[in-house]
């Protein structure tokens, strides 16, 4: 059973020593121990309202010219969006999203579930908007990309431009727009494989990750905290 101070500590990101030194100070009777079923669990200490997580979720609609990383010497890391989400030291990107990829980024503070949907076994469905410089070749029945990479290709049709997510960014003369969803997360998989067909990604978006989708109105750099149920559905698991 966690002890209250480490889950202080870790929630406020502070040594358990200073979380010691904060429930010294409170002398209402806290518990020692909290059981995990107990958790969120809001509580008042040293006169503080505080939330007190064992874990956390969330989805962040990632804003194009960010680098899905802790920290980056040359370009904003994606976890500066997240930096004000309980647990964000512990907070980990399921997955990454290029510097000029748009739209949903999930995080978590669970590694076991991080592990799981990132591995190749368990790879859940991702869906992209996005928008290409020129027609694409019809998929061949078993596309191999240069490095030997067999996609899993679940779905992959032309979009209306008014059918597309408000997050994809639209370049200048955007005229093709196309909406792919594969199981899989591999480097830079919906750019080669847009390569492949002959043609090139200008602008690129993701919609969709499990049975969870993108909110319109989420604006760009913004997260929601989420629950595991979201992505994977019981009934789907
Ligand atoms: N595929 C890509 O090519 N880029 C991304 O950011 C995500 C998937």
């Amino acid at each position: 059973m966690p002890k209250l101070e480490t889950l202080l500590a870790r929630n406020l990101g502070c040594s358990r020593g200073e979380a010691r030194g904060l429930l010294a100070r409170d002398a209402s009777g806290l518990p020692h121990e909290v059981l995990p079923g107990a958790l969120p669990l809001c509580l008042t200490i040293a006169g503080r309202r505080i939330n007190i997580h064992g874990s956390f979720h969330l989805l962040l609609h990632k804003p194009a010219g960010c680098v899905t990383a802790l920290s980056d010497s040359r370009h904003l890391a994606a976890a500066s969006y997240v930096a004000g989400a309980p647990l964000a030291a512990e907070l980990r990107p399921i997955g990454r999203l290029d510097l000029d990829t748009t739209g949903l980024l999930l995080w978590t503070t669970d590694g076991a579930w991080l592990h799981r949907l990132t591995h190749p076994r368990g790879a859940l469905p991702r869906g992209y908007h996005a928008v290409l410089a020129r027609p694409y070749q019809p998929l061949p029945a078993d596309l191999v990309l240069r490095d030997g990479h067999r996609p899993r290709v679940v779905d992959l049709r032309p979009l209306a431009p008014h059918e597309a997510h408000p997050a994809l960014p639209r370049p200048e003369g955007a005229a093709v727009f196309a909406a792919i969803t594969i199981a899989g997360g591999a480097y830079h998989e919906v750019r080669r494989i847009f390569a492949a067909l002959g043609s090139h990604v200008l602008a690129l978006c993701r919609v969709s990750f499990g049975a969870l989708t993108l909110p319109t109105d989420l604006a760009a750099g913004s997260w929601r905290p989420i629950t595991k149920a979201e992505v994977e559905p019981p009934t789907a698991r």
